[in-house]
Parts: C-alpha cells; sequence; structure tokens
C-alpha cells in the first residue's frame, strides 16, 4: 500500500501522522510511504531521519494524495485539501464531524472512505485513539487555567489555584469524569486546588469516587450540582463527551454569568461543538476572549502546544491500526477488529456512522441529508 503522511496545516498545528520508525515499519514490510517536506520537523523530526527510515520526501503535497491509497493524518481536512478528495481514497485521522459539518459535506461528496480516530470504540466504550490526546488535553487544560487566573498578561483574578497555606484556595470544578476530566481533576489536586468532578454515569462516579477518595468531591450530573459548583468555581473544565454525537450543553449562559470576575472556563469539548453555551472554537495565537467578565479558553487542538509529547503519544497508539490496514486493506482489517470499524464515518458518499448519520438527519445540514 502507499501511504502519504502530508504536513499539518491547521493552525499552530505542529503534530505528525506517522514518526519515523513506524515508517520504517511499513518499508520493511513492503509498503511505500511519502512524506510531505517538513512534516515531522515541530515534531522533532527532519526529512533526513523518514529518508534514512525508507520513506520518500516530496514537497508537493498534490502528488501525495494522488499517489496515495491511504492518507495519514492528525487534524480535520480543511477546504483547501478538499480538493484532493478523489472516490475510494482512505482518510484516517481526527475528525470530529460534529463539529464541522462542512467537512462532512466534503468528504461524502467526493466518495471519500473516512475513519475518525475520535469514533474508534472498544465494546466497552474506551476510545483507544482518542484518549491519548485526552490526557494531554486534560492535564494541559488546568495548567493552562492556573495560569489564566494569575492577573499578568492574562488578565485573570490574580488567584494561585492552590494558594498558600494562610490563604483560600482555589476551587477548579471539572465537568466530566473521562479521561480529559480525570487528567484534569488529578493536575487539579496536585496543585492543591479545592476539586470537584460532576460526572454523569452514576458507575463512572462511583469508580471515580474511590479513585479520588477525598482528595476530590465527586458529584453526579444534575443542572443544581453544575450550576452551583460552576458559581463557585475559580477554575471550570468542560469535558463530556457522548461518542460522535453534539457535546450537551451542560454549562448555560447564566452558569457563566454567575461566576466571579477574572474566573476561567476551559471548554476542552469544544472539538466536539462545546459543552458551555457561550464557547466558540478559538486558535492558539488567540486562544482567549473575555465574555460576561469571564475569560474563556475553546482551542480545539490543544495538544499542539506539546509536539514532542502529542505525537509520539498519538503514533503509539495509532500506528498498529494504520500497520494493520496496510498489511490487510480495510475491508480486511475491520473484518478483523471491529474496533477498527467502529471508527468508519463515510463511505461510497454516505455518512456510515449511525450516530453522525442521525445527528446530520436531525441537523437538516444542507447536502448532508441525501448522503446521510
Ligand atoms: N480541545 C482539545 O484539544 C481536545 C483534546 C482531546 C480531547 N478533546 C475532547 O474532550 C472531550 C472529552 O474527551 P474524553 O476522552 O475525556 O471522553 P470520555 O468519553 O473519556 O469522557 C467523557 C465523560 O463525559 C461524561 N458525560 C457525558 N455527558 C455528561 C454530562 N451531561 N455531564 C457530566 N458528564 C457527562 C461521560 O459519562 C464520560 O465519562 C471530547 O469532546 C474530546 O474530543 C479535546
Amino acid at each position: 500500500m502507499i501511504i502519504g503522511v502530508p504536513r499539518e496545516i491547521k493552525e499552530s498545528e505542529t503534530r505528525v501522522a506517522l514518526t519515523p520508525t513506524g515508517v520504517s515499519t511499513l518499508i520493511r514490510n513492503g509498503h511505500t510511504v511519502l512524506v510531505e517536506k517538513n512534516a515531522g520537523l515541530l515534531s522533532g523530526f527532519t526529512d533526513r531521519q523518514y529518508r534514512d527510515s525508507g520513506a520518500t520526501i516530496l514537497p508537493q503535497v498534490v502528488k501525495i494524495w494522488k499517489m496515495a491509497h491511504m492518507i495519514v493524518k492528525v487534524k480535520e481536512p480543511l477546504p483547501s485539501e478538499f480538493k484532493h478528495f478523489r472516490p475510494g481514497l482512505i482518510l484516517m485521522t481526527y475528525l470530529h464531524l460534529a463539529g464541522v459539518p462542512v467537512v462532512a459535506r466534503a468528504l461524502c461528496q467526493r466518495q471519500m472512505t473516512a475513519i475518525g480516530y475520535e469514533t474508534v470504540e472498544r465494546a466497552d466504550g474506551e476510545h483507544p485513539l482518542l484518549s491519548p490526546m485526552s490526557a494531554v488535553a486534560g492535564r494541559m487544560a488546568t495548567q493552562i487555567g492556573a495560569q489564566l487566573l494569575h492577573r499578568g498578561i492574562y488578565g485573570g483574578k490574580g488567584l494561585l489555584l492552590g494558594g498558600v497555606s494562610t490563604t483560600r484556595r482555589g476551587t477548579a470544578t471539572v465537568i466530566g469524569g473521562g479521561v480529559v476530566g480525570v487528567n484534569a481533576a488529578e493536575v487539579a489536586v496536585g496543585l492543591g486546588a479545592e476539586t470537584v468532578l460532576i460526572e454523569a454515569n452514576p458507575e463512572r462516579a462511583r469508580r471515580l469516587r474511590e479513585r479520588f477518595m477525598d482528595k476530590a468531591l465527586v458529584l453526579e450530573a444534575g443542572t443544581d450540582n453544575v450550576a452551583t459548583w460552576v458559581k463557585k468555581s475559580d477554575l471550570v473544565v468542560g469535558a463530556v463527551l457522548v461518542s460522535a454525537d453534539k457535546a450537551p450543553k451542560v454549562v448555560t449562559k447564566r452558569m457563566v454569568q454567575s461566576m466571579e470576575a477574572g474566573s476561567v472556563v476551559i471548554d476542552v469539548a469544544i472539538d466536539q461543538g462545546g459543552c458551555m453555551e457561550p464557547a466558540r472554537p478559538t486558535t492558539h495565537r488567540k486562544p482567549t476572549y473575555l465574555k460576561y467578565g469571564v475569560l474563556h479558553y475553546c482551542v480545539p487542538n490543544m495538544p499542539a502546544l506539546t509536539p514532542q509529547t502529542s505525537t509520539e503519544a498519538l503514533t503509539t497508539a495509532t500506528f498498529p491500526y494504520i500497520m494493520n490496514i496496510a498489511m490487510h486493506g480495510l475491508e480486511g482489517a475491520m473484518q478483523q477488529d471491529v474496533t477498527l470499524g467502529r471508527g468508519l464515518q463515510c463511505k461510497g458518499g454516505k455518512i456510515v456512522h449511525p450516530v453522525i448519520a442521525r445527528l446530520f438527519r436531525s441537523l437538516a445540514a444542507p447536502g448532508l441529508l441525501q448522503a446521510a
């Protein structure tokens, strides 16, 4: 199989979908790998390392899209990449189509075969290709939130999240107790903040109580709990996920308005449309905005801030799936592995993932109705 690795072009994206080690394993097994010039540079991999591993380095990305049987990427394609789409070409990347219907439309119109890392799902509901980036984003959310609370250049209320022995400590509330939530809460606990974790699934909430013991207060989700704790919090992290679906708006405009001026909200679920009513996507170049006196941080590709960690964590998880497809073809690989099969989102001009298809039907998204 010919596998193509374009350079990521989303604003400030620094990750790359395949490392030189991955390339050499594919080459040893008889495949061809085309890597765009400088694709790995920001993750610490030079063209020379890729070439030494057996990849062909191409300066023209158009050739990579044209020659490859499968394109592996990190983030969803941008409109300038849609022209490269063609029927049957396999694309493997984060798609988060619920947040970007325009990408869904382009994939369907050009009959691409697209696998979204975020819906590759085990029988127990775990997402093995989402969780490494969720772990990074969760830890980062509290670190960034703590920084934004500083007054200086950030304009926060001027609070040290963990406080010191003679002051009150800050309160951090994390909504959604999955991978992002647990990692965000662990950092909050580590920094010394009063930490609250609100989770919708009662069984998961029970396990979180066992895990955090007296270090964090774990509550079951309910509007009252969320409203009470958002109001009391200096930092709120939104970390909910309903797999493949648009994020539910668990934090309303009123709740944000009830927060003290200079507090901070971080909507990590912004990639699925955001779980806070006043949230809109921001970029690494301009990551925050002030609304109702509260600083909002809503960057959909947070792990791009730490490419050394993120590329390694991502590719460790994705590579076995890429290898399986290269060795057995997509159909063969999906037959062997239903976890991978759940990642298939578009094929033959249709949205084939049931949750995404239902979502677009309910939104009556123009151009997607017949596709869905
Ligand atoms: N912004 C970024 O850079 C970035 C990076 C990684 C992940 N993410 C996103 O973060 C979100 C969370 O990812 P995850 O891996 O932690 O998912 P996860 O499935 O591990 O956890 C989500 C949790 O939210 C809970 N939940 C669902 N609805 C809820 C509600 N109404 N109230 C409280 N809890 C609720 C679920 O029960 C689950 O435990 C996803 O949208 C993911 O795509 C964003």
